[in-house]
């Protein structure tokens, strides 16, 4: 039998330590060995001198997600999967609903089915919108036994979102158990206040999504959710930041020692408020939320990138077409505030990472690495096994291909969405194959694996999100 089930000879390989020309030699789906040069191997291929780089690590991509208004976004496991190996990711983390008055473990248990076609490997978040004591005494502590450390939680959205007193009550659970907690930060009343005048005003196009929801309600909700968090001394995550004043805040806690991580995503580096200012509604393309912003903001969110205040960039896919009656016209076209927010992005998140930040210069190799699969991996509890080309490490790679120049068409992405927001965006560097623990997955665009194939990815308690044993007074109101 031989050493080695593959063997991917003569790569730039982005090891932990920096960039090494060298071999990696597969077995059982982990990467077994890394020298200057390995003999043998069932299967060889060769690189060519490309980059190889970890698998992509997407830790925030919404997949076959019910929501409470009863629809289900319109991607499967095995598309988004199809579209993640088109893009070179390899693992996921999505998000298991709770709707108000629910519970948590009917909804852990019936995602879990759904995912099981997946071709991707997958995590979970739990979506916390109702902390009722049986919630939070019972049914979180269960699902998170069957290895879901992430909570997500919502400051805004009307049937999402959370008082400071139930945030608080998620956090002091999230202490007790050991787990990361996720958060969207914008002020909920504000957007809402803001919402009512723009309609009173008559102004309901899709621009006025931004219009709504300016970064200071990001800037505000992100300030609060990190001094809540502060007091309870759990550690959080800053999800989609897409302004340089709310990463100010996560640059000022950090620098008392806070443990708080920001996340920010392609839509924030690409797009701007003017694209929701198309003719008819062609900008509920790009509505999300937080809004895209600006150029000038984009360069900031960039210099906070450099300065690794956002160490993480995901996608934030999300399932709604542009054309089907399921999709960004469920409610219609005439109001911008009942248009379902978010944008497909998941094959398109490391391209446009990439081109935008290791090919335009503005980061190195070694960043894009850990922005797209090492910091992500690490946040969520899934390294060793993932984010990383180690020896012991799953064996996920892409061999990328950083001279390549690709139009991006929707085509090209391959997922069940209608659209891409970034049609006919131009990119320098494009993914040529994908490996799933040692299996090829993706080969020049042609994705090639067994629904059901990709593996459920439990995490237990890790060090990263342990508490530091600071509170006021020495009073720690999270215990009782
Ligand atoms: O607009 C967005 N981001 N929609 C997805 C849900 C969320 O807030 O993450
Ligand atoms: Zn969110
Ligand atoms: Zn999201």
């Amino acid at each position: 039998m031989a050493e080695f089930d593959l063997v991917v000879r003569n790569g730039e390989v982005a090891t932990g330590y920096g960039l090494a020309r060298c071999d990696i030699g597969v077995k059982d789906g982990r990467i077994v060995a890394l020298a200057e040069r390995i003999a043998g191997g069932e299967r060889v291929l060769d690189a060519g001198g490309r980059l190889v780089l970890p698998g992509g690590v997407d830790s925030h991509c919404h997949i076959a997600q019910p929501e409470p208004a009863g629809f289900v976004h319109e991607e499967s496991f095995v598309t988004a999967s199809r579209s993640a190996f088109a893009g070179g990711t390899t693992s996921v983390v999505c998000f298991i609903p709770q709707f108000k008055g629910g519970g948590v473990w009917e909804q852990f248990t019936a995602y879990r089915a759904a995912a099981s076609e997946a071709m991707a490997d997958y995590a979970f978040h739990q979506i916390v919108t109702d902390p009722r004591p049986e919630i939070l005494e019972r049914e979180l502590p269960a699902v998170i036994a069957e290895g879901v450390r992430s909570l997500k939680v919502f400051l805004t959205y009307d049937p999402l979102h959370l008082t400071d007193a139930q945030y608080l009550a998620v956090l002091a659970l999230a202490r007790r158990e050991g787990c990361l907690v996720t958060v969207h930060c914008e002020n909920h009343d504000a957007i809402r206040w803001r919402i009512a005048a723009l309609k009173a005003a008559g102004l309901t196009a899709p621009k006025y999504h931004a219009w709504a929801r300016p970064p200071v309600v990001e800037r505000e909700a992100t300030h609060r959710a990190i001094a809540l968090a502060e007091l309870v001394d759990q550690p959080i995550q800053v999800f989609h930041v897409s302004c340089a004043e709310a990463a100010e805040e996560i640059a000022r806690a950090r620098a008392r020692g806070v443990k708080v991580w920001g996340e920010t995503c392609p839509q924030y580096l690409v797009l701007t408020a003017a694209d929701m200012d198309r003719p008819g509604f062609e900008g509920a393309k790009f509505m999300c939320s937080p809004s895209p912003r600006s150029v000038e903001e984009q360069g900031r969110v960039w210099q906070m990138i450099r300065q690794g205040v956002l160490d993480v960039v995901s996608s934030d896919h999300c399932g709604f077409s542009y054309g089907t009656p399921d999709g960004k016209r469920m409610n219609g076209e005439d109001d911008f505030s009942v248009v379902p927010n978010g944008i497909p992005g998941l094959g398109s998140r490391l391209p446009i990472l990439f081109s935008e930040g290791v090919s335009k210069g503005r980061i190195t190799v070694e960043e894009f690495v850990r922005l797209s699969a090492a910091n992500p991996a690490n946040l969520m509890g899934l390294a060793p096994r993932k984010g990383r080309i180690a020896v012991g490490a799953d064996a996920d790679l892409v061999l990328w291909d950083a001279e390549r120049r690709v139009t991006i068409t929707n085509a090209l992405l391959q997922h069940a969405i209608d659209y891409t927001p970034y049609e006919g965006l131009e990119v320098t560097g494009w993914p040529v194959c994908t490996i799933r623990r040692g299996e090829v997955v993706m080969q020049d665009g042609r994705v090639q694996a067994a629904p059901g194939s990709g593996r459920y990815l439990p995490r237990g308690r890790y060090a990263l999100v342990a508490p530091r044993g600071v509170v006021p007074d020495g009073f720690d109101a999270a215990r009782l």
